[in-house]
């Protein structure tokens, strides 16, 4: 079998109007990246030698999220066939397999495609190969006709077919690969002499037949086909990803107590011996080391945690966290580009921004690090082996020496050198007696006033 290269075109010119959204369709997020991303990283692993994607117009943010890969802007809209000629001159000169891809059909697998662009290499009078698919609701779908041997000889859209056509169960995903020395030949001869007036790509199938080039059908997977076009499809198809990576986290040797409260990012790296408890968000650029215990409720985006730390409950890491290697976070500490290293402990009640907590450094429960006076942020830093009484503010910038303490409910406003104690709050009176007597005098004057 000569093996030849592979070029993909994927439709996206479709606003996805049932989404009643702004955004287009293809960049809503899936595990923290556009569905478009979903695809395109997929259909990289096809090694590609070309890539194009096929977007409508004012579409500028999905030919952002398409980058590298080039567009062909299709305007006006006028069906599928139309938006692979699009793309044509993209295509220029192209001799390999052509596969048609659909931003808003994000769990294709690279084997699936793999599959059908085998299919034409396989067999030299083969120039199609269709996914398709046994729907339970074959619905709306085009139905595939298929002769007697095997072959297909047409597809016929749910609102052109006969009742007869209507019964086939065999149905088209849309997914095609197609050799690039046939495609525009095909294309040309499409027309719009159908129920909905457009240039139907699927025509391909009976111009090919007729000149008699062989078209095969490969079965799909139903699931592997959701196509998304409303918010009901996104969260399907969320929760199908999801799926795969809490799979793979297991595989890979972390532990999930319950891994349908566990959400994932695509990009989220676990180590070995991770053990993650119940309802824990890892949003984008997550990365997390061997040995760590993730305790319930925790929120992290761009956070970095080393190998045996222990973060949570309802730890909450933004961009920038980076907990060092057995560093402690609990409950209820926020941090936000900024550092604990090693050893480094933030048990209770934080907000930890902009700061570099040194090695093994305590902070203690309630304690604030200033680092915003509305217009600009600043910086905390702490030493090493420094002990933060509770309660304290940091007044930023400020820096706590090495091994220095800081006396609870303390606001901190100056610098505090290696190993001094830092105090800056109101001095402690005692008044013996005072209570006592107030009271007695207080409820004299309340007596006398009620007599008279
Ligand atoms: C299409 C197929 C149908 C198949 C179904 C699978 C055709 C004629 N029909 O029907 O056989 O069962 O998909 O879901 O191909 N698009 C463009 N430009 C256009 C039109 C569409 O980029 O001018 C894109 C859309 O964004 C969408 C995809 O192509 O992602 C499919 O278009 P859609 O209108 O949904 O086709 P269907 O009617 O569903
Ligand atoms: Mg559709």
């Amino acid at each position: 079998m000569i093996r030849q290269e592979t070029a993909v075109v994927v439709l996206a010119a479709g606003i996805g109007s049932r989404m009643r959204s702004r955004l287009p369709k293809v960049l809503h997020p899936i595990a923290g990246r556009p569905m478009i991303a979903h695809v395109l990283d997929t259909i990289g692993r096809l090694n590609p030698a070309r890539v194009s994607v096929v977007i409508g117009e004012d579409m500028e943010a999905v030919a952002k999220a398409a980058a590298p890969y080039p567009t062909a802007v299709q305007s006006p809209r006028l069906g599928t066939g139309h938006a692979v000629l699009s793309a044509r001159p993209l295509l220029d000169g192209f001799e390999g397999t052509v596969v048609i891809a659909y931003g808003d059909t994000p769990l294709v697998t690279a084997e699936t495609y793999q599959k059908i662009i085998d299919v034409v290499a396989a067999e030299p009078a083969c120039t199609v190969a269709v996914l398709g698919f046994r729907p339970a609701d074959p619905g709306g779908y085009g139905r595939l006709l298929v002769d007697g041997d095997g072959r297909v000889t047409g597809i016929v859209e749910a609102r052109d077919a006969t009742r007869e056509q209507l019964s086939i169960g065999l149905c088209n995903s849309g997914v095609f690969a197609i050799d690039g020395r046939r495609l525009f030949s095909y294309l040309e001869r499409v027309g719009t002499g159908n129920a909905s007036g457009e240039y139907y790509l699927t025509d391909i199938i009976a111009i090919a037949h007729a000149d008699g080039d062989t078209c095969r059908a490969v079965d799909g997977d139903e699931g592997e086909l959701l196509g998304v076009n409303t918010r009901a499809d996104l969260a399907r198809a969320e929760a199908a990803v999801q799926h795969q990576l809490r799979q793979r986290a297991m595989d890979n040797g972390a532990t999930l107590i319950d891994p349908a409260s566990v959400y994932f990012s695509y990009d989220t790296r676990l180590g070995r011996d991770v053990t993650v408890s119940p309802n824990v968000v890892f949003g984008p650029g997550t990365v997390v080391g061997d040995d760590v215990e993730i305790l319930g409720f925790c929120h992290f985006i761009e956070a970095r945690i080393d190998d045996g730390a222990r973060v949570g409950p309802f730890a909450r890491l933004r961009p920038g966290a980076h907990v060092g290697a057995g560093a402690h976070v609990g409950n209820f500490v926020e941090m936000k580009n900024a550092t604990l290293h090693d050893g480094a402990k933030a048990n209770h009640l934080s907000y930890i921004g902009d700061a570099e907590i040194g090695a093994r450094a305590n902070v203690g429960a309630g304690t604030i690090t200033c680092n915003y006076d509305g217009f600009v942020k600043a910086r905390t830093e702490i030493g090493p082996g420094a002990f933060i009484g509770s309660n304290t503010s940091l007044v930023a910038p400020v820096r706590v020496g090495a091994g220095a303490i800081i006396g609870a409910g303390s606001v901190i406003s100056q610098d505090v050198g290696d190993d001094a104690l830092g105090l800056a709050r109101g001095t402690f009176t005692e008044k013996a007696g005072w209570a006592r007597e107030f009271r007695e005098r207080q409820a004299a004057a309340k007596a006398a006033s009620s007599k008279t």
